[in-house]
């Protein structure tokens, strides 16, 4: 009989060859998709200091804190110059970021920020080439707890890409902060296949998302075939939400939220939260639909089934109901169906809309709903 050392060593050993590099793993972090709030979609350039205290305080004041928004995160265009010794400056958007850091952390909330690899970012500001380790102690001593490190203006090999994230992944454990990290390489080279064991969080699947159905449902859609690859501490990010940024309607804004719920994706709003309609809200802070998100089962939905523009995705959940989206990409409401048998149950089952709030009652072997243009019907199923 094996000695419960033996069994601990082998069972070491054994995560050892499955996730071949476990000491990089941030194992603690992200166990549930990142929930917060970052700049770029709506504020892109013009992110400051005071949009950032305010932005803390209408994560507060609307509830979305409550909900479990909790990371702010500042992206690109906060960068000043170095000083004589190489460690990065804020530039004049941002006269103090220790005193904002803890002006974030006194609201209950955890603070993000932007990098580059290359020598500059994006939009062209200083990036960390160079002086990774000096930019993971000053994040660190700012108190930032997230990072987002956009690959954008770097260029290289696949060997190269998971050099620069280790690189910085091993700065950023060296502080001894615990710091989120978001790879942005626009889902390149298969990182969904890496992305783990260069200590990634969450890696970005796809280019920018923008305001668009088009874009938000081509993006969304393609992710079917990913799910394999994220869990709990590790993640898929088809990018960040544009709910409430006025480009979509309420359908489609719902349909974006519903997706990404099923997605385990992270929910990151990219909305202008000091002026949000009550519908955005409401669509931001549904509970039931967060809880999809939110499983702690953290298993990514996939496709069940597919007719021309009419799609059926399913989410398993941790009690063992299933999640069922059914989405319409066309331009007409119609009637929609999914089987029990598509999401590998049978006889009766209990469902409840996560929408409307409501529980609809005992169905039998399928369930029909008519489905609005661009829109969704997305439901809870308990099985008896
Ligand atoms: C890239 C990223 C965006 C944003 C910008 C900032 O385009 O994909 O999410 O971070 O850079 O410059």
């Amino acid at each position: 009989m094996l000695s419960p050392n033996k069994v601990a060593r082998f069972l070491t050993f054994s995560c050892f060859l499955i996730f071949p590099n476990p000491s990089t793993a941030q194992s603690n972090l992200a166990l549930t998709p990142p929930m917060g709030w970052n700049s770029w979609n709506h504020f892109a350039e013009r992110i400051d200091d005071k949009t950032v205290r305010s932005t803390a305080d209408a994560l507060v004041a609307t509830g979305l804190k409550d909900a479990g928004y909790v990371y702010l995160n500042i992206d690109d265009t906060w960068e000043g110059k170095r000083d004589a010794n190489g460690f990065i400056q804020p530039n004049d958007k941002f006269p103090d970021m220790k005193a904002l850091a803890d002006y974030v952390h006194s609201k209950g909330l955890k603070l993000g920020i932007y990098s580059s690899p290359a020598a500059k970012t994006c939009a062209g500001y200083e990036g960390s080439l160079g002086h990774e380790e000096q930019d993971a102690e000053t994040y660190a001593k700012w108190g930032f707890d997230y990072l987002k490190y956009d690959w954008c203006k770097s260029t290289g090999s696949l060997e190269q890409m998971e050099s620069a994230y280790t690189k910085m992944h091993d700065a950023l454990q060296k502080t001894g902060r615990p710091i989120v990290l978001s790879l942005c390489e626009y889902g390149w080279n298969k990182v969904w296949e890496w992305g783990a064991s260069v200590g990634g969080n969450l890696w970005r699947t796809t280019g920018d998302i923008s305001d668009e159905y088009r874009v938000m449902a081509e993006i969304g859609f393609d992710q079917n075939g990913l799910e394999k690859f994220a869990g709990p501490g590790h993640w898929n990010d088809p990018d960040m939400l544009e709910v409430g940024n006025g480009g979509m309607n309420d359908d489609e804004y719902r349909t974006h939220f519903s997706l990404w719920a099923i997605l385990a994706a992270p929910l990151i709003a990219g909305n202008d939260l000091t002026s949000m309609t009550p519908y955005t809200l409401d669509i931001l802070t549904n509970r039931e639909v967060i809880a999809v998100d939110q499983d702690p089962l953290g298993k990514q939905g996939f496709r069940v089934a597919q007719e021309g523009p009419f799609e059926v995705w399913t989410k398993p959940m941790a009690d063992g109901s299933k999640v069922v989206g059914l989405f319409n990409r066309q331009r007409t409401a119609e009637p929609m169906t999914v089987k029990f048998s598509q999401i590998g149950l049978q006889g009766e089952a209990s469902i409840r809309d996560l929408w409307v709030k409501k529980d609809l009652g005992t169905f039998k072997d399928s369930f029909t709903a008519y489905v609005p243009r661009h829109g969704v019907v997305l439901v809870r199923i308990k099985a008896h």
